[in-house]
């Protein structure tokens, strides 16, 4: 198995290095404040900081289901697992499915990629294009493995987004041979434009739909949640009871009362939004003028610009960046097997604009080298 290059690359970088690698929030957008303000008021209660109950605190399941039925979605709380984080999630989900074979988009995000391994889930990949899964061979692989991993929304690591016709696609071949989607959508409120429903909100019944706080408030706080049929909450709430009692108490109480007003919350996931969108820009433009070679799509949403240096061996390339004192994440860490990629995967949320015009300079510099 190999360890996240990007969780490495975050242990040994300088503070002097640009960082396009991690799927790291601009730092000057999180809501210091308000969370401050809930804090207090979390820390008011001594209970909050006593061990709670496995599944998540009721009142924060609650708000997190409304975060479903505002959109037509009918959620309750008892169809919500809360988790330390989507990638915990993930982890859960993937116990419960242990040694079953599964259909993962080509590329993926390496953390699930690892979570299958470790717990001897066999992997089948279909290719993933700008508007989502080729439905073709994954009606295919669906009809008898029956349980795929799928990241609809601003995918990680390509940014794709699938179109309402592959979502429904998914759907059908889903009510049609039965099992699971797994579908993972911590990026799923960073959009430019507009939302478009969840594939699970399609089939509620076969689908464990996976939320999380990291990208729109903060990572730090470590929680996530898992959105499915009572049947199935029960028994992930099981596995997840042997692995850590429950997620952090007072970060729940924290969210609690921060999502008290939830106005609030959404005003933030306005400015959010609009400052992403802006720094895409910014990021997109800045590879046009520094990086004429390297050819993407515009993203419509989520952390990631990705797209290709044809001819160049990313990960060789990465190496000499390194000593140019900038990072990237070269795609053959997205593949499950494809040792030499000439593709590359861009964080545009993180750096500020001075840091994105210096650190695409330097590597021009490293690719002339
Ligand atoms: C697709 C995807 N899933 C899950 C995670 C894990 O997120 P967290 O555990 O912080 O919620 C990430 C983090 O980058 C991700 O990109």
């Amino acid at each position: 198995m190999k360890r996240s290059f990007i969780r490495e690359i975050l242990e040994s970088i300088d503070s002097e290095t640009i960082s396009f690698a991690g799927g790291l929030p601009d730092e000057k957008l999180f809501p210091i404040e308000a969370l401050k303000k809930a804090s207090e008021k979390a820390f008011e209660n001594p209970q909050n900081l006593q061990y709670t109950v496995s599944n998540g605190i009721p009142s924060l399941r609650e708000k997190i289901a409304d975060f479903y039925n505002k959109e037509g979605f009918e959620t309750k709380a008892s169809n919500i697992l809360i988790t330390t984080g989507s990638q915990q999630g993930l982890f859960i989900i993937a116990k419960y499915f242990q040694n079953r074979k599964i259909i993962v988009e080509e590329p993926s995000y390496l953390g699930a990629v690892n979570v299958f391994r470790m717990n001897g889930l066999e992997m089948r990949s279909v290719p993933l294009a700008y508007d989502g899964i080729e439905t073709g061979p994954f009606e295919e692989l669906y009809s008898h493995i029956k349980l795929a991993y799928l990241i609809p929304d601003f995918q990680n690591p390509k940014g794709s987004l699938y179109s309402s016709e592959k979502r429904l696609e998914v759907a059908k071949s889903v009510l049609k041979h039965g099992g699971y989607i797994i579908e993972d959508a911590p990026y799923s409120e960073l959009y430019f434009d507009q939302k478009m429903p969840s594939i699970s909100s399609l089939i509620p019944d076969n689908s464990l739909h996976l939320g999380s706080f990291s990208k729109t408030l903060s990572p730090s706080l470590r929680i996530g949640w898992i959105r499915a049929n009572e049947e199935m909450i029960k028994m992930l709430t099981t596995i997840k009871e042997t692995i850590d009692l429950h997620s952090c108490g007072i970060s729940q109480y924290i969210l609690d009362h921060y999502l008290e007003d939830a106005s609030s919350y959404e005003n933030h996931l306005a400015a959010l939004r609009s400052a992403y969108k802006a720094k895409m820009h910014i990021f997109t433009k800045a590879l046009q003028e520094n990086l004429k070679e390297f050819q993407f799509e515009t993203p419509k949403g989520g952390m990631f610009v990705f797209g290709s240096l044809p001819g160049v061996d990313t990960f060789a390339l990465v190496q000499k960046c390194l000593k140019e004192k900038v990072v990237y994440v070269p795609a053959n860490q997205f593949y499950l097997d494809k040792p030499i990629s000439d593709e590359i995967r861009f964080n545009f949320t993180y750096t500020s604009p001075d840091e994105v015009e210096e650190g695409l300079q330097r590597i021009k510099k490293a690719l002339m080298a």
